[in-house]
């Protein structure tokens, strides 16, 4: 598979006051970040709160430019956000002055799809994500689950190659979340997209990736990337859930949780 997203030596830092010397020091939000997703690919990351996930993303979808290292996807440098890339964002960023229907449609407007062409789209992907009869209410009146989900239909509507999504499924619930699960799969699988998604679950960066990339924090790199050979679907009703999924997760458990312990003793 060639390479649709190489990450070179990507390094942010940002210069903070210490609380114990109260003098500024350098702290690195990425380090010497280095990747290469295929084109079609599945990847998750994973690490610790603060490690620089959301930074990662932010460089990668062009809205932030990164101190150093470079992006660059189909061979073409990042150099700011483009149509290629759909963002869904860590907070639910809906245009508030939008009904569901036109902020899921924003993309499509972008696009110069003819208006009927954009209310069948839209419409399939309200109902994908379960928000059908909610078309013309704004975001005010959506509970934070709701505008989680109307986020991602609006990245999914305009049939982006690359997405980027930021814990895309962490303000719903348990049982919606499973069904969003599935339904990223299957349209990753339909469409062959190639997929960026950040989490804090071990078992949905399971559950979902060719490749976990695990990081630590301070300086954010990356402490290891596990590839996750299993058959999809890797959780059925039928099946339940295999010793073979059980043990990736103890393992990026253990990644974890070793990663934070040598931050903690680093700091000692
Ligand atoms: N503008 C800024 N100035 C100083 N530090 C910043 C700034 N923006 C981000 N940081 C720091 O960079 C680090 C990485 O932040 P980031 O939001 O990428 O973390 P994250 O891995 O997404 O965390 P979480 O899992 O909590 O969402 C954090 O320690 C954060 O405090
Ligand atoms: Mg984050």
């Amino acid at each position: 598979m060639p390479n649709k997203i190489e990450l070179n030596n990507i390094s942010q830092a940002y210069y903070i006051k210490s609380s114990e010397t109260n003098k500024k020091v350098k702290f690195y939000a990425l380090k010497d970040f280095t990747l290469s997703v295929s084109d079609g690919e599945f990847v998750v990351v994973v690490g610790p709160s603060g490690c620089g996930k959301s930074t990662l993303l932010d460089i990668l979808s062009g809205l932030f430019k990164a101190n150093s290292g470079s992006i660059a996807i189909d061979g073409q440098i990042v150099n700011g956000p483009a149509l290629d890339r759909g963002f869904v964002m860590q907070s639910y960023a809906l245009f508030p002055w939008r009904t569901i229907k036109k902020n899921v449609e924003f993309g499509l407007e972008l696009k110069k799809i003819p208006k009927k062409e954009r209310g069948e789209i839209s419409a399939s992907f309200i109902e994908l994500v379960g928000l059908h009869g909610y078309e013309n209410r704004y975001p005010y009146e959506l509970s934070g689950g709701m505008k989680q989900r109307v986020a991602i239909a609006r990245a999914l509507a305009y049939d982006p190659k690359v997405l980027l999504m930021d814990e895309p499924f962490a303000a719903v619930d348990a049982q919606t979340r499973e069904k969003l699960q599935d339904e990223l799969v299957s349209i990753w699988q339909k469409t062959n997209k190639t997929i960026i998604f950040v989490t804090h679950s071990i078992e949905e960066a399971v559950t979902l990736a060719d490749r976990v990339v695990v990081m630590t924090e301070n300086p954010g790199t990356i402490k290891e990337i596990v590839p996750i050979n299993l058959p999809r679907p890797r959780i059925s009703v039928e099946a339940g859930i295999s010793e073979a999924y059980s043990a990736f997760v103890s393992r990026i458990w253990g990644l974890l949780h070793n990663a934070e312990e040598s931050f903690e003793s680093a700091r000692l």
